[in-house]
């Protein structure tokens, strides 16, 4: 319909300037051309005037309808939102970004024999993009990232669900439970970490995660808030005394826990005793590591000591569903694939695609869930943030490189960098002697990485610089798969979203800001967040704690610290280029 205008305007500057200025003007003003205008009959000059009024409101016809349509798909943003009962289980892929999923694919198709249609579960379920930056950096940190999820609001990188101003924001996950829906929590990583901890604490600061355990109990003001956590981080919930305590206080979180009714599992057995998830007792709080869970690639092979990530997961969903059979609320669940960005972090290609097909079974088990399950639900998956600037690409020469990378050497490393570094730094805490070390370095390489090509000054920086090991074995995977890292930190890249249904994350289809994702959240549930973040303001900074403390619950704002980064990231560049400052201690 909007043909007529743009053929006469493409044939307007096929001729001179003043001709088409002419016609342009013409087109405007609906006043015929005079200049070069070749005798015509009247009957001729009236149907081309015909044709032109019917091209013009032909025109403004589509334009009006096009204003409106758009406008309708801006305001109004339709939400599928089911009357009845429903079920909420979102996923989160830290660090993961769309290379990633290339990078796993390709590995995939390659250990199994498969063909290139074969995909991952993930590849099928892609509905959008979703936009990262914080409200302090285009690049963001997990904590302003998984803040724009539990509250819907952007802010700064290190944010707990804190505003800019830092007074606290309600979560998704205090407004579920508020109204009377089972939550859960379920990650790889420490569940005081920052993704977790942005459902269930408040804190100015993601590195205090002493406060973020008691929090995650219900030693805050409103009380416990989550049903099941299951993951790692148990060194935060001992008391300074104990062994394998991390805590700066002698407060013993696992005993608050029990007395305010939790099931404490703190080993494999333990696990094994939920049965998946028939015979749990709710609350329950199961910490299976002292700090992270090991990466899956070395996990793979403890599965006697550490439960997987899908397992976890499966075990939330049938303990959730079973908890809510009566009620006419269903759960909300949040399961994080959190080491991904671990992986990231440390440059490790190996590691990160046994991640990622661990996050795709946990994936497909909550597609299965949802399948079979019979309350209505949705599984939204996004990424905080890509980290480490992946590229399935990496030039090693100065010459034009070949179009490829190799994921066989991935294949062939049985262990992650981090693994291989905590034995090397085992093995030199018994002071070897130097031939004793440079003969453990070379057939630890070959033993945990596949590499027996090991070149001389790569064995050298390994026996002379043992504090970098994290990244020189990471590198020596990356260089012989040849793939690329721009950094060791996060990156803005976008990221994806994935859904169950399509239908159902309608809202979500299509690019969106992270703050679109937590909208999402509460209106599927259907809570009033902001009802939570009025009440928790009202109640202000001073707590009585569990003690008979007064404290200053979330902790002091961040000092403007450069170095932590705290600060305004945007355009504020500093020929930083020019520094070559390098950390002494590369540990991941
Ligand atoms: C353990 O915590 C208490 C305070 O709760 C403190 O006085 C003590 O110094 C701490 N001990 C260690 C070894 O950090
Ligand atoms: C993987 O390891 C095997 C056995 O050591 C070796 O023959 C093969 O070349 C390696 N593949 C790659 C891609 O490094
Ligand atoms: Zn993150």
């Amino acid at each position: 319909m909007a043909r007529p205008l743009f053929e006469q305007r493409r044939a307007s500057s096929e001729h001179t300037n003043d001709r088409g200025l002419a016609e342009e003007d013409a087109l405007l003003t609906g006043e015929h051309t005079q200049k070069f205008e070749p005798p015509q009959s009247k009957w001729k000059k009236i149907r081309e005037v015909g044709l032109f009024v019917w091209a013009l409101l032909a025109t403004t016809i589509v334009i009006i309808l096009a204003v409106v349509v758009q406008k309708e798909r801006t305001t109004s943003a339709p939400s599928p939102v089911p009357d009845g009962k429903r079920n909420l289980i979102f996923m989160v892929s830290d660090g993961m970004g769309p290379t990633s999923l290339s990078l796993t694919r390709s590995f995939k198709q390659y250990e199994q024999a498969e063909p290139f249609d074969n995909t991952l579960m993930l590849d099928g379920h892609l509905i959008g993009q979703s936009r990262t930056r914080s409200s302090s950096s285009l690049i963001t940190d997990s904590a302003a990232g998984a803040t724009a999820f539990s509250c819907g609001h952007k802010s700064y990188n290190g944010a707990i669900s804190m505003l800019p101003d830092h007074q606290p924001c309600g979560t998704v996950l205090e407004a579920a439970k508020r109204a009377g829906y089972m939550t859960g929590l379920v990650v790889t990583t420490r569940i005081t970490d920052a993704t977790p901890a942005c459902f269930a604490a408040h804190v100015n600061m993601r590195s205090e995660e002493d406060r973020i355990a008691e929090q995650m109990v219900g030693d805050y003001p409103l009380g416990r808030v989550v049903d099941l956590m299951l993951g790692g981080g148990r060194c935060h919930f001992l008391p300074n005394s104990t062994e394998g305590s991390c805590r700066d206080d002698d407060r013993d979180i696992i005993a608050y826990a029990k007395e305010q009714g939790f099931d404490y599992v703190d080993s494999r057995s333990g696990f094994d005793g939920l049965k998946e998830g028939t015979a749990v007792n709710l609350p329950l709080l199961g910490l299976f590591a002292r700090t992270d869970i090991p990466y899956e690639i070395d996990r793979r092979n403890e599965a006697d000591i550490y439960p997987s990530l899908d397992e976890m997961a499966r075990t939330a969903m049938k303990a959730l569903s079973d908890a809510t059979r009566d009620s006419d609320k269903g759960f909300f669940l949040m399961i994080e694939g959190s080491r991904i960005d671990h992986a990231g972090h440390a440059n490790d290609p190996a590691a990160q695609v046994h991640e990622v097909l661990a996050y795709d079974k946990a994936f497909t088990s909550v597609l299965e869930f949802l399948e079979k399950d019979d309350t209505e639900g949705v599984m939204v998956s996004t990424s905080d943030h890509e980290t480490g600037g992946l590229a399935t690409a990496r030039q090693l020469h100065s010459t034009y490189p070949e179009y490829l990378w190799y994921p066989g050497v991935l294949s062939n490393t049985s262990h992650s960098a981090e693994r291989v570094t905590h034995n090397y730094h085992s093995f030199l805490s018994g002071q070897p002697k130097k031939p004793a070390i440079e003969s453990w370095v070379r057939e630890n390489v070959k033993k945990g990485l596949g590499i027996d090509d090991a070149a001389d000054s790569e064995i050298k920086s390994l026996v002379e610089k043992p504090e970098l090991a994290p990244y020189t074995f990471a590198d020596m995977v990356s260089r012989r798969s040849q793939i690329g890292w721009s950094t060791h930190g996060h990156s803005a890249a976008d990221v994806n979203i994935f859904a169950s249904s399509r239908k159902a994350a309608a809202p979500l289809v299509g690019n969106h800001e992270n703050t679109e994702v937590g909208d999402f959240l509460r209106r599927y549930l259907d809570v009033d967040v902001e009802a939570i973040t009025k009440e928790l303001q009202a109640k202000g900074t001073s707590f009585v704690n569990a003690l008979g403390q007064a404290v200053d619950w979330m902790g002091a704002p961040p000092s403007q610290d450069k170095e932590h980064g705290w600060e305004d990231h945007l355009d504020h560049y500093q020929h930083d280029f020019k520094k070559h400052k390098r950390c002494e201690v590369c540990g991941v």
